[in-house]
């Protein structure tokens, strides 16, 4: 009999994590926050050092720009699950090591299975080089890749997989925001939010 765990079962284990030594540097765990209902689920890298002090995730810069971008299609925080690959904060934000996304990468595959989302939105280079090799596609960069749809067969239903920038990239680079604006339409159009915009083809 397979009995299915829960966010908060998920979470506990988390709580307790001593499998890399990410452990000892961070202040606080970010397992995720908001709804696993949801059937949309936002996954960013790791937690920076707002994240870190507050054991949330986006909840710094760049989290001010996410929650923006998901107020402007009518969505909260709350409606949606928002997490990371790595559960602590590298020291000094460094890139994530493959060890270390090896052993926190399966509280993210459990936190999928629990969801079982219709749509995973993949922030930035290093959570959607995870999710494509996860789902066995082939990653690319994240820049020839963003604002693509990508459909996998999962948990017995048609799984949507969208690689964006991550929220920082846009803010250290100001010329991705109109982009950014139409991806998040976008995510908008395949979770029923707001309208399709016209396109030339429309008129
Ligand atoms: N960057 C991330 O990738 N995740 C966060 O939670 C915050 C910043």
């Amino acid at each position: 009999m397979i009995v299915m765990e829960t966010l908060e079962e998920i979470k506990r284990d988390i709580l307790n994590c001593k499998k890399c030594p990410l452990h000892l540097t961070k202040k606080n765990y970010v397992p995720g926050s908001g709804s696993g209902s949801a059937g949309v689920v936002f996954i960013g890298e790791a937690p920076g050092r707002e994240e870190d002090l507050k054991g949330e995730p986006f909840v710094g810069s760049a989290g001010k720009l996410l929650t923006e971008m998901l107020s402007s299609i009518g969505l909260t925080r709350d409606e949606v699950f928002i997490c990371n690959v790595l559960k602590c904060r590298p020291p000094n934000n460094r890139d994530p090591l493959p060890e270390e996304v090896e052993a926190c990468g399966k509280f993210l595959i459990r936190q999928l299975n629990t969801i079982k989302p219709e749509l995973i939105v993949c922030l930035g280079r290093h959570s959607a080089s995870f999710i494509f090799d996860l789902f066995g596609l082939q990653f690319s960069s994240i820049t020839k890749l963003c604002g693509k749809v990508f459909e996998v067969e999962e948990w017995g239903k048609k799984v949507k997989i969208l690689p964006l920038y991550h929220p920082a990239a846009v803010l250290y680079r100001p010329q991705l925001r109109e982009e950014y604006e139409r991806h998040f339409r976008l995510i908008g159009e395949l979770c029923g939010k707001g309208r399709k915009q016209k396109t030339l083809f429309d008129f």
